[in-house]
């Protein structure tokens, strides 16, 4: 595969190659996400096109697009023939909507302004623990943002689907739901966990609970997957109250956006809701507490300047946990690769 480096190739020997590519990171982010959110992969699927043709398609500057497409090029993304048309690469076809196994809607949703413009954040929160005062929306708070720009927030739900399906098929293979009635799921987005739950509890009824904005293309995630006559949908705010009744409570890569005050609220919430011997199950990739690099203390960074959470260890989410009325029955270790998630099965105390 081919991929120039720009700042790597500054410099000759390897170590300070590896160190420039990594500073490089910026430009790759965005010539990937852009490429994929104008849907030229789309556009390439069947023939091969020109930059001109390609922004009368996307109706885009057609001189700008000509300059990404040559640096996606130059990123391996696509190539660039004598006639100046452009091809997708083996790399590229995992940017067409239509892919088996492509990450389209994964980079858009977790490249989207929010996320993008809270890295830029980086250097305020660590030096002075929040953004600078002349943030812009985006930056200013995730939830906020998307409330007010829903194409986002359909974005992101969708980037959240492509990574919750895989961890949905895990979660009903190590964990058996048949014998619950009311499964609430808190946070739940499109559905996708949801949906797969409530197809292993044929007799269960669901409830789905998110911010509107998250909730929009759930009723077709849970039509398709036949579960949409059993399970209501519905708006709310985990931070004030959540549905009451459920025998099965279940709040997944929720905690891990909040800190420690607020994700104890949304486990309160739960408590208050639940009937006495109800079961909550905590889903959520464990923070590594030994020594050695792990990629989790990059997703925890993330959640430190995106949605302003934190990442916590086994025994971090125990106390949490306790302080709000649960007691960790099982841990539950669901992958042996990336991320480490597990399903914290807990009581009321
Ligand atoms: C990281 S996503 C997890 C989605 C889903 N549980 C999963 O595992 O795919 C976090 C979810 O929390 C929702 N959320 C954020 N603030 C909320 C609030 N105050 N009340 C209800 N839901 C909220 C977001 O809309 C989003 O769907």
């Amino acid at each position: 595969m081919q991929q120039t480096t720009l700042f790597g190739g500054l410099f000759g020997d390897d170590k300070r190659r590896y160190l420039g590519q990594l500073a490089e990171g910026f430009i790759a982010t965005q010539v990937v996400a852009v490429t994929a959110r104008l849907g030229v992969p789309d556009l390439l699927a069947d023939a091969d096109q020109t930059a001109e043709e390609l922004a009368g398609a996307i109706g885009a500057e057609p001189d700008p697009l000509e300059r990404l497409l040559r640096a996606a090029a130059g990123f391996g993304l696509l190539t660039q023939d004598e006639n100046d048309r452009f091809t997708l690469t083996e790399v590229g076809q995992f940017l067409r909507t239509d892919a088996t196994g492509g990450l389209r809607d994964f980079i858009v949703g977790f490249t989207g302004p929010p996320l993008w413009q809270s890295m830029g954040q980086l250097e305020n929160v660590v030096r002075n623990g929040h953004y600078s005062d002349a943030t812009d929306d985006a930056a200013s708070g995730m939830w906020a943002y998307y409330q007010h720009h829903p194409e986002e927030a359909r974005w992101f739900a969708r980037a959240m689907s492509s990574l919750t399906t895989r961890l949905a098929g895990e979660v009903v293979t190590a964990y058996d739901p048949s014998g619950f009635e009311r499964i609430v799921d808190v946070g739940g987005s499109r559905g996708t966990l949801l949906m797969h739950l409530l197809r292993r509890a044929p007799q269960a009824t669901g409830v789905l609970w998110d911010r509107s904005e998250a909730l929009e293309e759930a009723p077709t995630v849970l039509a398709e997957g036949g579960v949409a006559d059993r399970t209501e949908v519905v708006a709310g705010d985990f931070l004030e109250a959540v549905p009451r009744g459920g025998d099965l409570y279940v709040i997944s890569q929720v905690l891990h956006n909040w800190e420690d005050e607020q994700a104890r609220t949304i486990v309160s919430n739960c408590h208050r809701a639940s009937q006495p011997d109800s079961t909550l199950l905590v889903i959520e990739p464990l923070l590594p507490t030994d020594s050695q690099p792990s990629p989790m203390h990059v997703l925890d960074l993330l959640m430190m300047v995106g949605p302003g959470g934190r990442e916590r260890s086994r025994e971090q989410h125990e106390a949490l946990l306790a302080s709000a009325g649960y007691t960790l029955t099982r841990d539950i270790a669901l992958t042996q690769g990336f991320p480490p998630w597990h399903i914290l099965e807990c009581r009321r105390t």
